[in-house]
């Protein structure tokens, strides 16, 4: 059976190719999994744009020179296996390719996980190569995947930069404001959920004017405004900035507008076109910009708690957060299915392009149907 990869172009992300490769066989101690699906949404077009800088083009090498292949998050099924502690037909939470199928090497396993031991992955971030047994799972539910996919790895993100502002008692910013950039992005509106539980803080939403109405019916949001009404908020508020998508420019009128700006928090780069130039940080007013590192707070809390408190407080956020997104109701995010190459493609140059509907989270598959 052949294999369907989405390559990227690594000097132009705009350049994509649907690359088919004959599966090779198995072996000893290796298992073959099918991704049935995965969520594509602009923190993986990050992985990209940071993909030589941060290694990511490392997890899954294409291993022809100047295409990349970009890492996603998603459930998949074993399909094959030559390991006794992996059987065939398990599912499975965790980091792939965007393809159909990937060879993975289990070991260290638990009821919980396993690592993908792959010689090529072993120097890269451990978070990444933990593959999650869905039936030990506390954060799985069969019917709520693609919300899963989608948000998991954001939630988690947000939930640490909301605990990392309050654990440093928002720089002094208290009582004062926190500003988010993106704020329609799943990151953000996570953020600004757990955020707006705090006392003393006016949570304010930046977003594109198109994207104004949508966070305004989050609810989790004191105030938004469209960028280009950052000069309604008066300039010696004392401030954090959360800036999610690297827009340099933004960043500058940021750090130039607030006098009282206290801590400049830097979490993403999909801004692709418009990165804050390097070193610009550098010559701002104001605090330095400082890229926030989800594991370091990881660490400090799991110290702090100890790692089963981390976990617990983890588990009941999350579930406060899906409760909320998922709200029959009102839901803030549906799912919306794309299967097969030319519809993996266009989906792609959707969420690259930042032109979505943030409404609706992109779902993809390029498993062909069993
Ligand atoms: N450091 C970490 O560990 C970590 C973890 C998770 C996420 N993040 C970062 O958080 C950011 C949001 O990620 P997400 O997956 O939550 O995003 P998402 O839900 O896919 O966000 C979509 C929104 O992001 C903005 N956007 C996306 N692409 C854009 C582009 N090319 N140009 C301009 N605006 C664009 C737009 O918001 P507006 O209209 O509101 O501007 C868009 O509505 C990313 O930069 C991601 O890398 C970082």
């Amino acid at each position: 059976m052949s294999n369907d990869i989405l390559w990227v172009r690594k000097d132009d992300l705009h350049t994509t190719r649907l690359h088919s490769a004959e599966e090779q066989p198995l072996a000893a101690g290796q298992v073959r999994v099918r991704i049935e699906r995965f969520a594509l949404t602009a923190n993986n077009i990050t992985y990209a744009a940071f993909g030589e800088a941060m290694s990511y083009w490392q997890f899954f090498p294409s291993g022809e020179e100047g295409w990349g292949v970009i890492p996603v998050w998603g459930f998949a099924t074993v399909s094959q296996s030559l390991h006794p502690g992996v059987a065939v037909g398990e599912r499975l939470y965790g980091y792939f390719p965007m393809a159909a199928s990937v060879v993975l090497t289990p070991e260290r396993l638990s009821p919980e996980r396993f690592t993908d031991a792959a010689a090529h992955r072993s120097a890269l971030p451990a978070v990444y190569n933990q593959y999650l047994r869905t039936r030990s799972d506390p954060l799985y539910t069969p019917e709520t995947e693609d919300l899963q996919a989608l948000l998991r790895p954001l939630f988690l993100t947000s939930w640490l930069i909301d605990d990392f502002l309050d654990d440093n008692d928002f720089f002094g910013a208290r009582p004062g404001a926190a500003l988010l950039s993106s704020a329609s992005s799943k990151t953000a509106y996570g953020t600004a959920f757990q955020l707006a539980q705090r006392e003393g803080i006016e949570v304010i939403g930046l977003t594109s004017a198109a994207n104004k109405a949508f966070c305004e019916s989050l609810g989790c949001y004191h105030r938004v405004l469209a960028y280009e009404e950052l000069d309604q908020v008066a300039a010696d508020l004392p401030c954090v900035y959360v800036d999610f998508a690297g827009n340099g420019a933004l960043r500058r009128q940021i750090h130039t507008r607030f006098a009282n700006l206290k801590h400049s928090a830097s979490i993403g780069g999909t801004h692709v076109d418009q990165l804050a130039a390097s070193g610009a940080g550098k010559h701002l007013p104001g605090p330095r910009a400082t890229l926030f590192f989800a594991p370091a707070q990881v660490k400090k809390r799991s110290a702090d708690w100890g790692p089963a408190a981390f976990g617990q407080r983890m588990v009941q956020a999350w579930q406060g957060f899906m409760r909320q997104v998922g709200d029959p109701k009102a839901p803030w995010l549906t799912a919306q299915q794309h299967a097969g190459g030319p519809a993996v493609r266009a989906a792609y140059a959707e969420v690259l392009a930042g032109r979505g509907d943030p409404r609706v989270g992109h779902m993809l598959s390029l498993a062909r149907a069993s």
